[in-house]
C-alpha cells in the first residue's frame, strides 16, 4: 500500500489541533465539557502513512438537542419571536452583516475543506466563493420577492396583501462532499425568510464550520441559528420525535430522510427540501463529438472523484462508437494525476471516507466476476487513502456497479445497439436528477430530448450534469429530490403565501390607509426596498 506523500506547504500544514469546545443555542456559544470525538483526515502528514488528526467536536447528547429545539421554538414564538415578525430590510440587514464577517474566514474555511473532505484547492475556494456569490443573490431575489408583493390586488371587492411568510423550525442536515456550500443552499433561505433554524454539521467537514460560529453569533438575534455537534441519530431522533419541526432539510441519502421523516408524530405538518441520491446517466450517440463528449464525461464522472450527487454514474455509449470511445475515455483518466489537494494541477484526491476504497474495490471485483474487465492500465491501484479510478467495461444490470449510487472513483460503461435500452433503464430506475445527452442530429437528438425531460430534471446537451448555474432550478424526480432549489425556489420552498384580506370599504380603507401611513406593521407595507 501507498499513498501520495510530499512536503506540505507551510500555508497548509496543521500546526496546532483545532478543539471546537462550544455550540450555538439561544444566541450563546455554550462550552462543552462532556464526551468529545477526535477529528481525522485521511490524509497524511508523514511519509509513512497514518491519518492526520485534525481536532476534537463535541458530541452532544438528547439534553442539548432539546436545548437547541427549545431555542429555537422560543425564537419562532408560535410566530410571535421577533425574527418570524421582521422587517425583510432588517432580516436582509442581519444577512449581510453575516456574510461579510464569514468572508474575512476564507483561508481558514478551505484548508479546512482540503484537510476534511479532500477538495482540491481551486474547487475548495470554488466551494467558499460560490457559497457568498449564493448568499448575495439570494438577498437580490428575496429583494425582488418583496418588492413583487409590496401591493395590494383587488379582487370581487377584496383588497389583498399577499407575502411569503416563514413556516415555522427548520431542521438541517447537509452532506459531507459540499458541507459548506450545499448546507448554506438550506439555511440561508431557510434563514431569511424568518425560519429559526437547527443546524448539525455533516459527518465529514464539521471543523470548517468552526471558523463561522461567531458570525452567526453575532448577525442574528438569540435562539435564529442553533448549532449542534454529534451523532444524527442521539441529536435529530428525539428532534423529530417532539413533532416542533416545520421543515426538515436535508440533502443526503434517502435512507436517513425517509428515517427522520419517520419519528414525527404528525406527518401531515411536515414539510420537506430534499436532495438525495442519483444515478445521472450520459448517453453518447453515434455522431458525438469525442472529444468534447470525452472530456465532458471525465469531469462529469470524476470531478472530486465522483463524489458529487450530479456525477455521472454510468456511461451508455452506442456499440458504433464503443472501442474509440473507450480507448480514448480509458487513456484519459490514466493521465488524471492524483495528490494531496493543494498540489498543483491535482484532479484526484484521497477519499475522505476510510472504507470507500474497500467498498470500490469491491465493485469492482463483482463487475470482474460477472465478465467486465478494467479499461485503463491504473484502474483499481489501491492506496491507503485511494482507488485509482476503474473503467469498467462491459457493464451489465446484474453488477452491483449498475445498481448502486457509487459515488466514488469507478466508471461503468454499458454498450448499447437501440436507444430504447437506457431509456428503459432509467424508466425502471429509482431515480431521476439529470442526464447527460451527446450528439448533433436533431432528428435523433429532438424525440429523445423531448422523453428525457420527463424522466429526469435536466437534460445538458453535449455537457456533463451539474447544480449550478444556482439560478437554475435543482431537483429531481423519484427518491433523487423532493421539492426545488435555486436561488428563487428555496426562498418559496422555505415559505408560504399568506395574506391580510380587507373588503372595499371605506372603514377598512380608511384603516390600510393610516397603517401604511404610519408604517406601523412589518407585514402590511408598501414600501420598495432598494
Ligand atoms: O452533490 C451534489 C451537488 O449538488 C453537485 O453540485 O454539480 O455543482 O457539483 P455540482
Amino acid at each position: 500500500m501507498k499513498h501520495s506523500f510530499k512536503d506540505i506547504p507551510e500555508q497548509y500544514q496543521i500546526k496546532s489541533l483545532f478543539h471546537q469546545t462550544t455550540y450555538l443555542v439561544n444566541g450563546e456559544l455554550r462550552s462543552w465539557k462532556g464526551e468529545k470525538a477526535e477529528v481525522y483526515s485521511t490524509i497524511s502528514s508523514t511519509p509513512k502513512y497514518k491519518q492526520t488528526l485534525l481536532g476534537t467536536i463535541p458530541q452532544l447528547g438528547e439534553k442539548e438537542a432539546m436545548e437547541a429545539l427549545n431555542s429555537a421554538t422560543q425564537a419562532y414564538d408560535s410566530g410571535k419571536g421577533l425574527w418570524p415578525t421582521m422587517k425583510v430590510g432588517d432580516r436582509i440587514a442581519c444577512m449581510e452583516t453575516f456574510v461579510e464577517q464569514m468572508k474575512t474566514k476564507r483561508e481558514e474555511v478551505v484548508k479546512l475543506l482540503m484537510w476534511e473532505i479532500g477538495k482540491n484547492l481551486p474547487d475548495s475556494q470554488k466551494e467558499f466563493d460560490r457559497t457568498v456569490d449564493y448568499i448575495y443573490d439570494t438577498i437580490e431575489a428575496y429583494k425582488q420577492i418583496d418588492r413583487d408583493s409590496a401591493k395590494f390586488e383587488k379582487h370581487s371587492g377584496v383588497y389583498a396583501h399577499i407575502r411569503r411568510g416563514p413556516l415555522g423550525v427548520v431542521l438541517c442536515l447537509g452532506p459531507y462532499n459540499y458541507p459548506l456550500n450545499e448546507t448554506f443552499t438550506l439555511l440561508i433561505p431557510a434563514l431569511i425568510m424568518g425560519n429559526p433554524v437547527i443546524f448539525k454539521p455533516a459527518k465529514l467537514g464539521v471543523l470548517l464550520i468552526s471558523p463561522l460560529l461567531e458570525a452567526f453569533q453575532s448577525s442574528f438575534p438569540e435562539g435564529v441559528v442553533n448549532i449542534v455537534y454529534g451523532r444524527g441519530r442521539v441529536l435529530a431522533t428525539p428532534i423529530m420525535q417532539s413533532g416542533k419541526i416545520d421543515v426538515l432539510a436535508l440533502i443526503g441519502n434517502s435512507k436517513s430522510a425517509n428515517a427522520l421523516q419517520a419519528q414525527h408524530p404528525k406527518g401531515n405538518r411536515l414539510r420537506m427540501v430534499l436532495g438525495l441520491e442519483a444515478k445521472n446517466p450520459a448517453i453518447v450517440l453515434p455522431d458525438a463529438d469525442l472529444d468534447s463528449t470525452v472530456e465532458e464525461c471525465i469531469a462529469g464522472t470524476l470531478s472530486f472523484n465522483g463524489q458529487r450527487c450530479t456525477a455521472l454514474k454510468v456511461l451508455y455509449v452506442h456499440e458504433s462508437v464503443i472501442e474509440e470511445f473507450n480507448r480514448r475515455f480509458a487513456y484519459k483518466v490514466d493521465e488524471l494525476k492524483f495528490g494531496n489537494p493543494w498540489e498543483q494541477d491535482v484532479e484526484l484526491t484521497p477519499l475522505p471516507e476510510v472504507d470507500k476504497p474497500q467498498y470500490i474495490n469491491e465493485l469492482i471485483d463483482d463487475a470482474l466476476s460477472k465478465g467486465a474487465k478494467v479499461m485503463n492500465k491504473r484502474g483499481g491501484e489501491i492506496m491507503d487513502n485511494y482507488i485509482f479510478p476503474a473503467v469498467l467495461y462491459p457493464v451489465t444490470k446484474d453488477m452491483r456497479v449498475f445498481k448502486e449510487e457509487q459515488f466514488g472513483p469507478i466508471v461503468p460503461i454499458v454498450s448499447f445497439a437501440d436507444i430504447e435500452e437506457p431509456l428503459d433503464d432509467m424508466a425502471e430506475s429509482n431515480y431521476g436528477q439529470q442526464v447527460s445527452l451527446f450528439g448533433k442530429n436533431i432528428h435523433t437528438l429532438s424525440p429523445l430530448i423531448d422523453t428525457l425531460v420527463n424522466l429526469v430534471c435536466r437534460v445538458n446537451l453535449n455537457s456533463s450534469c451539474q447544480r449550478g448555474p444556482d439560478v437554475y432550478p435543482f431537483t429531481g424526480r423519484k427518491d433523487s429530490a423532493y421539492g426545488t432549489l435555486s436561488v428563487h425556489d428555496a426562498l418559496r420552498s422555505f415559505s408560504i403565501r399568506t395574506f391580510v384580506a380587507s373588503k372595499d370599504n371605506e372603514y377598512n380603507n380608511k384603516i390600510l390607509e393610516d397603517l401604511l401611513d404610519k408604517k406601523t406593521s412589518n407585514f402590511i407595507s408598501t414600501d420598495y426596498i432598494l
